[in-house]
């Protein structure tokens, strides 16, 4: 199997070191599978904590909106499973509020000009594997099967270049309004297209979040803010939980 992703990180050689005692910890965990699902933050990282409640401060902020949710970068799919569950929280009747979530599922098409290549920014990392997106949509369905009004099916996964999807599903469902759409792409091309395809369709009050903006290592991510929206546009903020993501409200 390939290295994982979460191997190329910012953590430092003694946090690694310490968090193997975690893995093994884990590895050793004397209770059945139905009582791990329960006790899940037995396991969840202050970091990984951190991201669920970054999650949940973007989500509230779109509440009394409407408009469908999007994820540009899905890679294995949490925020889009975390979004289906904080609807059930939220707004469990709001079946109107549409998640979805678009990638190649196959990792980085290309690295353009204004991209900064790495070991993490190169051709195909963040490729999930061939089944990958069925299982997520198999997980997301369970999930939305477990919550209030779980016969309306009420997110996709949109495989392929997001330049091209986005711009094909908003034609395909022209009725599509957006409150909350999250850029994780890290890179220019696709960031800057799908900027320009979404921005007529954000209503007043939704938020665009950024994963990356400001970033000395995906420069592409701000090139393409800068090209579309800029810093001083639209009211500009950063996350309570996560400091380095940023969202800007649409007025
Ligand atoms: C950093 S990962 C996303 C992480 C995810 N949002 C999370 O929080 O776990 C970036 C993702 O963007 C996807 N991606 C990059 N360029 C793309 C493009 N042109 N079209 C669709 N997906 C793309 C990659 O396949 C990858 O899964």
């Amino acid at each position: 199997m390939a290295k994982p992703i979460t191997s190329q990180t910012q953590s430092s050689e003694k946090a690694l070191a310490v968090r193997q005692k975690l893995f093994s910890l884990f590895a050793s965990r004397p209770m059945p599978d139905e009582e791990l699902l329960v006790n899940m933050g037995l396991y969840i990282r202050s970091g990984a904590l951190a991201k669920l409640l970054f999650l949940n401060e973007m989500y509230e902020k779109i509440v009394q909106l409407p408009g469908v949710i999007m994820e540009f970068g899905v890679w294995r799919g949490q925020s889009l499973i975390v979004f289906e569950n904080l609807r059930a929280v939220h707004e469990p009747y709001n079946h109107a509020r549409r998640i979805y979530g678009f990638d190649t599922f196959d990792g980085y098409p290309e690295i353009g000009q204004f991209d900064k290549r790495s070991e993490i920014i190169s051709e195909n990392t963040y490729a999930v594997g061939d089944d990958y997106e069925s299982y997520l949509d198999a997980l997301i369905d369970y999930h939305e099967q477990e919550n209030v009004m779980g016969h309306i099916k009420k997110h996709a996964l949109i495989k392929g270049d997001a330049s091209v999807t986005c711009r094909q599903l908003l034609s395909d469902r022209p009725e599509t309004l957006i409150a909350m759409a999250y850029f994780d792409m890290a890179l220019y091309k696709p960031t800057k297209d799908c900027l320009e395809t979404i921005l007529p369709r954000m209503v007043r009050g939704g938020i665009i979040v950024f994963d990356e903006l400001s970033h000395p290592d995906y420069p592409g991510e701000t090139q393409a803010f800068m090209e579309t929206i800029g810093p001083q546009r639209f009211d500009i903020a950063r996350s309570r939980f996560l400091p380095d993501r940023v969202f800007v409200t649409v007025r």
